[in-house]
């Protein structure tokens, strides 16, 4: 490198705001590559891939010292009016392999460069990374064979790789030997190597070979849910996602949750394999319907990123989950997996990689590693706490000083199981409710139904729908306005002197339940379904304190709530029963499919699966179970919200029903759950 003086040009790269002087004449992609900023290129600088696009942002960055203008880059070569010419350039972009500094410069990277007029639909989230994916597509010329060398077809391709690529020490995998002579001939010697390589120290290795230059490779990102299965297709070369699709996880005719599914597996001796060919069979139908949309051939994926949680993971894996069904909860390998996607019955490429995050502990998995990844709590100062609530919670804690995790198992409660008139979201299903406090009379939305049940058009359209249930989101609703409403006491009793102002208070033999809707389908809130709620929060609220205990802090700054559940629920409900700690509720969010954003995140960028490999050594695992303070913290929250807990926050924007003095809690409350719910 030549000597780097002062008055050479300071070059800024955005977004990543790497920076460093070069002199004058060096290509725009060198200066990127020295300062280890990722641009793709395929062609290795030959104008044709056009994947090194730049932009350049003109103007005076005080702050940066730089005058940056278009010409302090080198004028339009006979290189960039080609590629213009054949293929088009957009207006104010540049190909940085082909363009050369002659001035101070603020270079903007698109994360976004798509070629080939590509289709592109909306993802749900499409925040945009840093990419530097795995996978590398590298095009060469390699030399023709010569009597006079007698060196093989595949080693002179090796030989141009480390010549053009630097690829000096390549692997190649074994399916491709075969192939590579009539690869090599149709590309008339040009030809594209995709070529994998996930560590730094790891060896690059030739995963897959393609005639001429292949200006093309895709990935695939999956959170396995036990109850949804959820996968993106990016492209790797832009970063875009080319399509989404969901589906429902088919191991639930095994088993609705986790642990009946680990039992069935436990009774059946070809159980294991049932449940993992039937969720492979599913993931290889999402592929196919991805690609379908997104208008791209299964042999153009090269890389894909799965998570899980444990015992999805290792079904997915083909691993018996027996031992994740009970203490101590020992999974079969906690850390990344990288594998063959081929070794685990999914056909794509022969050279598709596979890679799963780590997991965190037996019971809280790949999923919460990836949604860690996605929200960052180990990156930042404030103490944020991120909840995955399911069957069973996954809870992590922390900042950028010490994150700690733990489970709790607070069983189907919020999913609408053991809810005398709960059912899934769908339509039907009551998904908002308000009570009004003067008149203890219900108000609520219908999943399908755009007005509210007391506003026009409510009739007819609930007339075709039908009203069958009440889903999880409400069912948190309506019992934190059966509180607001004094129809509950703070220790969850229906309150049966109301029945004296409103007749939608029923008694049932010794307890009470409240009449939401009367009509072919009777939905009352009972005694019950109340206590299973309360259950459920205290073990997850439980969960939280010990966690909080654990951090030494008495309140925390941000809470996340993650998965389908979290996203549907108000924050404000769910503090109002004592689910989640009190916080500023304009800093309660839900932050979506995480896992999937975290899974996404690893596949577009190898750095980000050692920050989470990395983080997830450094995350302290509690087992909510051997922890002696568990049991008191679930019996003073088995009140709504707490019996000892202030909500300050809380209590600033809604009036709390005015609470008693702490009493003794009861011993109904300190029923322990079994974590078979989970
Ligand atoms: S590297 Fe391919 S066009 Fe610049």
């Amino acid at each position: 490198m030549a000597d780097i003086s002062k008055r050479d040009p300071l070059v800024l790269f955005m977004p990543s705001g790497k920076r460093g002087r070069f002199p004058v004449g060096t290509p725009v992609l060198d200066a990127a590559r020295q300062l280890g900023v990722y641009v793709e290129s395929v062609c290795g600088g030959r104008a044709t891939c056009g994947r090194c696009q730049v932009s350049v942002q003109e103007g005076h960055f005080a702050k940066h010292g730089i005058t940056s203008a278009n010409d302090h880059l080198s004028p339009l070569g006979p290189k960039e009016e080609r590629y213009d010419r054949v293929r088009g350039l957009p207006e104010g972009r540049r190909l940085s392999c082909s363009t050369q500094i002659l001035g101070d410069l603020v270079v903007d990277v698109p994360q976004d460069t798509v070629i080939n007029a590509q289709v592109v639909r909306k993802a749900a989230d499409e925040r945009v990374f840093d990419r530097n994916p795995a996978i590398r597509m590298c095009y060469v010329e390699v030399e023709e064979p010569d009597m006079e060398k007698p060196l093989g077809d595949l080693d002179r391709l090796k030989a141009a790789l480390a010549a053009e690529w630097h690829f000096d020490d390549l692997d190649v995998d074994f399916h491709l030997i075969p192939k590579v002579q009539q690869i090599l001939r149709k590309g008339e010697w040009k030809v594209t190597a995709a070529i994998h390589k996930d560590r730094d120290d790891d060896r690059a290795r030739l995963v897959a070979l393609y005639p001429g230059l292949k200006n093309e490779a895709y990935g695939i990102a999956c959170d396995i849910g036990s109850t949804t299965i959820a996968m993106h297709l990016s492209s790797l070369l832009s970063g875009r996602t080319v399509a989404s699709a969901g589906t429902s996880n088919p191991q639930i005719r095994f088993g609705e949750d986790l642990m009946s599914r680990v039992s069935y597996v436990m009774m059946n001796p070809d159980g294991r394999e049932a449940m993992t060919l039937a969720v492979r069979e599913a993931l290889n139908g999402l592929i196919g319907k991805v690609c379908a949309d997104g208008g791209v051939s299964r042999a153009d994926i090269l890389d894909s990123v799965f998570v899980g949680n444990p015992i999805m993971h290792h079904l997915f894996l083909g691993i018996d989950p027996t031992e994740l069904g009970g203490a101590p909860f020992a999974l079969a390998v906690s850390g990344a997996v990288k594998v063959r996607s081929s070794e685990i019955g999914l056909p794509m490429n022969d050279g598709t990689r596979t890679y799963l995050l780590p997991c965190i502990a037996g019971h809280v998995g790949a999923d919460a590693a990836a949604a860690t990844l996605s929200e960052g709590p180990h990156r930042q100062e404030e103490m944020m706490l991120l909840v995955d609530i399911g069957t069973n919670a996954e809870i992590v804690l922390g900042n950028s000083t010490r994150v700690v995790a733990a489970s709790s198992p607070t069983g189907p409660a919020f999913e609408g199981a053991e809810i005398s008139s709960g059912q899934r979201a769908a339509p039907g299903a009551i998904e908002r409710i308000r009570i009004d406090a003067e008149t203890l009379d219900p108000r609520f939305r219908v999943i399908g139904i755009e007005p509210w049940s007391d506003e026009p058009g409510f009739a007819d359209a609930a007339a075709a729908t039908g009203i069958t249930g009440i889903c999880g989101s409400a069912i948190i609703e309506v019992i934190a306005e059966m509180y607001l409403a004094g129809l509950i006491s703070e220790d969850g009793v229906v309150d049966g002197t109301m029945a004296e102002r409103s007749p939608r208070i029923l008694q049932n033999g010794r307890t009470f339940s409240y009449l939401v809707h009367d009509g072919e389908q009777r939905i009352t809130v009972t005694q019950n379904d109340v206590r299973a709620i309360q259950l459920a929060k205290a073990a997850l609220y439980a969960g939280v304190k010990l966690l909080m205990d654990k951090q030494g802090v008495d309140h925390v700054d941000r809470i996340g709530l993650a998965g389908a559940f979290g996203t549907f629920i108000d924050p404000k409900y769910a503090m109002v029963l004592g689910l989640i700690p009190d916080c500023d509720l304009g800093r309660v969010k839900s932050v979506g499919n995480a896992a999937g954003t975290g899974a996404r995140m690893c596949l577009l960028n190898r750095g980000y699966r050692r920050e989470i490999e990395e983080t997830v050594r450094r995350i302290e695992k509690i087992e909510t179970a051997l922890e002696p303070k568990f049991q008191e913290h679930f019996v003073y929250a088995m009140a709504l919200p707490n019996k000892v807990d202030a909500f300050p926050h809380l209590a600033a924007v809604i009036t709390l029903p005015e609470r008693k003095a702490p009493a003794e809690a009861s011993g109904e409350g300190g029923r322990r759950r079994r974590r078979g719910r989970e």
